[in-house]
């Protein structure tokens, strides 16, 4: 199958996408703690406020691995070489991936996929445009499954799965590694993976990016139960729930948690949910790396070579598959 332009390969529909919420939700909701799970922020008030995020001063992740981006473009173009099809995972607004393939030499095609359809469908039909030589594929799927990658009608070099942002953050150790070992396939020996990640640094840096002072995480956070009440019919009222921000220095991670203010009932659909003063939601977690902790769970690829900033808060790497390694021994 292959689609060209902006016609979406839709993998994930409305419907389908209504029971997976429909699934989590209440699952995680009768688990101990409560649990929701992140990939259902994004919807398209959700993605807007996340794009609002990666402009915030307090979050510097985005600006942090742009700049490193910027720096080091041609080392990381010649890196991955001519003719590429870049495959990106959660690719939200692409505004990374345009930096990027206004950079390399030739590439062949494109593949965003993002669960987010209409986010996805602007910025497939904005790149498909800007490089007409550029097959645009877009692919609306949970990237958590998986994918069928389409063949661009030029055949590509390699295979490149571009992973920024940190996303592989949000994921726990277990989901990270069997989540990098299915890229491997994907990419096959001779591709590669270029992914950014966040580095540990003082909680003073890390806490403010995930509650700031304008209160945008905090609305991102609690758009989740807007998202519920909207496709499950639910009755969270917004305003008794208050989102919370909490650094984890034994897990290195900060944790995102929707606190309810009362004792209180929420109804979903056919079922009752009781929520007690003070008791958290889980919403998301966002993993923060030293080098040597992140090579330990990317452990099936070499390292071919990690660009990073002056104060090292972020970094960016190029992976390659082990198995190359192995099959050219
Ligand atoms: C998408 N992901 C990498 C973001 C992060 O930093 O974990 C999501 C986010 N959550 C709150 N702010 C941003």
């Amino acid at each position: 199958m292959t689609l060209i332009g902006n016609d979406v390969i839709e993998l994930v529909t409305a419907a389908s996408l209504t029971d997976d919420l429909r699934q989590d939700v209440f699952r995680g909701l009768s688990m101990r703690p409560k649990t929701l799970s992140s990939k259902f922020f994004y919807d398209k008030w959700g993605s807007e406020l996340f794009d609002r995020i990666c402009e915030l001063p307090e979050y510097y992740l985005t600006r942090t691995e742009r700049s490193i981006m910027r720096t080091n473009i041609d080392a990381i173009a010649g890196a991955l070489g001519p003719r590429c099809l870049i495959v990106e995972f959660g690719s939200g607004a692409s505004t990374k991936t345009t930096f990027l393939l206004d950079h390399l030499v030739d590439p062949v095609g494109y593949v965003p996929i993002d669960i987010a359809r209409h986010h996805l469908e602007q910025s497939a039909a904005r790149l498909a445009k800007r490089y007409p030589d550029v097959d645009v594929m877009p692919i609306c799927a949970d990237f958590h499954q998986d994918l069928p990658i389409p063949e661009p009608r030029r055949l590509q070099e390699s295979t490149v799965v571009f992973f920024p942002g940190s996303t592989i953050g949000n994921l726990q150790e277990q989901e990270a590694r069997r989540f990098l070992d299915r890229i491997a396939d994907t990419t096959g020996p001779r591709g590669g993976l270029l992914i950014g990640i966040d580095l540990k640094k003082p909680r003073e840096i890390v806490v403010p990016a995930y509650d700031d002072a304008a209160g945008v995480t905090a609305e991102f956070n609690l758009n989740l139960l807007a998202r519920i009440n909207r496709d499950l019919g639910a009755d969270f009222k917004l305003d008794q729930f208050r989102h919370e921000a909490v650094w984890n220095e034994g897990q290195s991670r900060m944790e995102m948690n929707l606190v309810s203010l009362y004792d209180q009932d929420v109804q979903i659909e056919d079922r009752t949910f009781r929520f007690r003063e003070g008791e958290r939601t889980r919403t998301e977690y966002s993993h923060k790396y030293t080098r040597g902790h992140f090579q330990r769970i990317a452990s099936s690829y070499l390292t071919e070579a990690a660009w990073t900033d002056p104060r090292e808060w972020f970094c960016v790497l190029l992976l390659r598959p082990r198995t190359q390694e192995a099959s050219e021994a």
